[in-house]
């Protein structure tokens, strides 16, 4: 179909394929994490190769501890709103807690049920075992693109005993080597690689083909993921060593929301010219 004149080329949809041919060419991968068509379109707009509709909403949006109480209807409605927001971005959807780890037979029915009801590209997955290789290699035989998640894995953040740095001694380490290929044998198309220290994650990115992309893993991984809330300043309670903020926008939106209860209060607003 031709273009109408004056009208911007569509962008280029990211896909699977995107993210390898990134690797291979040296390009560095940006992910963001959010939960809406809004904040999905700002990610999108401002260029991410990916938004991931990350289980981390329980904690940005829901006010809870942890990721263990998020349901698959919730990352299904967030989904399906992400998506709306998106139109170039690869869109993935987090799988969340004993939806995938029970059987390979329920992950792939939780799996096909995020892919239908959401159009999002991708599902994400915590662990590296055996046994949750073999869940990955069903789903990618059923046509399901999956990026791994390795290192702190928040959904096992009771066995890990808190929000810790992971693979700090040579055993450990060399089991997340492990775990990435097993992986990668296993089709998977990207891993993430959270808290780990720079130079395990450095190891798996060489130890790998698939791209890693890090949070809290330093700047030797294929790319970088960070939660948009955090990066936009509006989570100012976490504050670990890996978040850099690039906007303060929780002291503008209080500052913002000040200005209108001043207003409000003052019969200053609605003025002559937002009234009919
Ligand atoms: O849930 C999430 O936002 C994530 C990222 C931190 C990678 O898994």
């Amino acid at each position: 179909m031709s273009q109408a004149a004056g009208s911007a080329p569509a962008a280029k949809r990211v896909t699977v394929r995107s993210f390898a041919q990134a690797k291979a060419r040296g390009e560095p991968l940006v992910m963001v994490a959010a939960y809406d068509a809004l904040f999905a379109r700002l990610a999108d707009d401002g260029g991410v190769d990916a938004v991931l509709v990350g289980d981390s909403l329980g904690n940005v949006v829901a006010g809870l501890d942890t990721t263990v109480p998020v349901t698959l209807d919730q990352m299904i409605y967030h989904g399906a709103a992400a998506r709306r927001g998106t139109s170039r971005a690869l869109l993935v959807v987090d799988m969340p807690f004993l939806t995938y780890q029970v059987t390979a037979e329920r992950a792939l029915l939780n799996c096909g049920r995020v892919m239908q009801e959401t159009r999002c590209d991708a599902v994400k997955l915590e662990g590296g075992t055996p046994e949750a290789a073999d869940t990955v290699r069903a789903l990618v035989r059923a046509g399901i693109p999956v990026m791994g998640h390795l290192g702190f894995t928040p959904q096992s953040v009771h066995v890990l005993g808190g929000f810790r740095v992971q693979g700090r001694e040579e055993d450990a380490a060399q089991r997340l080597v492990d775990d990435a290929r097993r992986l990668e044998d296993a089709g998977a198309f990207a891993v993430v690689l959270e808290l780990v220290p720079a130079a395990l994650a450095r190891r798996v990115t060489e130890a790998v083909g698939i791209p890693t992309i890090g949070i809290g893993a330093g700047v030797g991984c294929d790319g970088q993921v960070l939660v948009l809330a955090d990066l936009l300043g509006l989570t100012d309670g976490f504050a670990p060593k890996f978040l850099k903020r690039y906007a303060a926008l929780g002291e503008e939106t209080r500052g913002a929301v000040r200005r209108f209860a001043d207003e409000v209060r003052a019969r200053a607003y609605p003025g002559e010219e937002h009234s009919f």
